[in-house]
């Protein structure tokens, strides 16, 4: 029984690792996405609450704040950026922009992903002989809070793409959602189902990369 328990949970690690791999192979930059969802909206606060909650921060310090516009919302932020564009674009440029912003509004929804400063200036105060490191500890651990929803959300079958439209859209945005003063916006992340796989993707040979010592 022991043995057999030993085995069977071998098994489940095994299979859980081959998972974890699969995820991290399939997430991909998915720019063609529709207003479908493939899961309920209450689903889609779960997975993005369960990857703030576990996703590692530097000091432990939990500085990411993530907003999920849905529907109207996520409408509001894309015709906020269009608008934004247009003011510094040149009209007879717009056009391939105004393609791109009307492609992440046909999405199901976005999570806007910001670091709350005020968390980052109390470690500052506390360990003063980190302070130069902390804001970019706040933008690593942002990156594997992005990382992480994105892996999320394309598991709950949807695709999605990051986007940096910061610092352009920071008032408007504040100013939409009320949010805090504090908190600085890193990245947006536009989300629907997908209506096209991804394209193909190069890479480098990874021995060039990766270099092992032993
Ligand atoms: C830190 C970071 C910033 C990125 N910024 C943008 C961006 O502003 N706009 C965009 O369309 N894609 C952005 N991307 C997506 C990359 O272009 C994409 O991940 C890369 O080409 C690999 O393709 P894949 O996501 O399909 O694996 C960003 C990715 C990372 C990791």
């Amino acid at each position: 029984m022991g043995l057999l328990n030993q085995l069977f949970g071998k098994n489940e690690q095994a299979r859980e690792a081959e998972n974890f791999y699969s995820a991290v192979q399939n997430r991909r930059s998915i720019y063609a996405i529709s207003k479908e969802s493939p899961v309920s909206d209450e689903r889609i606060q779960e997975v993005i609450e369960f990857a703030v909650k576990h996703s590692p921060s530097s000091f432990n310090s939990q500085s990411g704040r993530v907003v999920v516009l849905l529907g109207n919302e996520h409408d509001k932020l894309w015709n906020i950026t269009t608008d934004t564009l247009r003011k510094i674009v040149p009209a007879d440029a717009f056009g391939p922009t105004e393609e791109k912003m009307n492609a992440f509004k046909s999405g199901y929804g976005t999570v806007l992903f910001f670091e709350d400063q005020s968390v980052i200036e109390g470690l500052q105060n506390a360990f003063p002989t980190y302070s130069d490191n902390f804001p970019i500890w706040s933008q690593h651990s942002s990156g594997m809070l992005q990382y992480v929803v994105w892996t999320s959300l394309e598991l709950e079958g949807f695709g999605a793409t990051l986007q940096h439209y910061n610092p352009l859209i920071d008032e408007d945005v504040k100013k939409q959602w009320n949010i805090e003063n504090s908190w600085k916006l890193i990245a947006q992340m536009p989300f629907g189902k997908p209506v096209a796989s991804a394209g193909e993707k190069e890479f480098k040979p990874v021995q060039d990369r990766v270099k092992v010592y032993k």
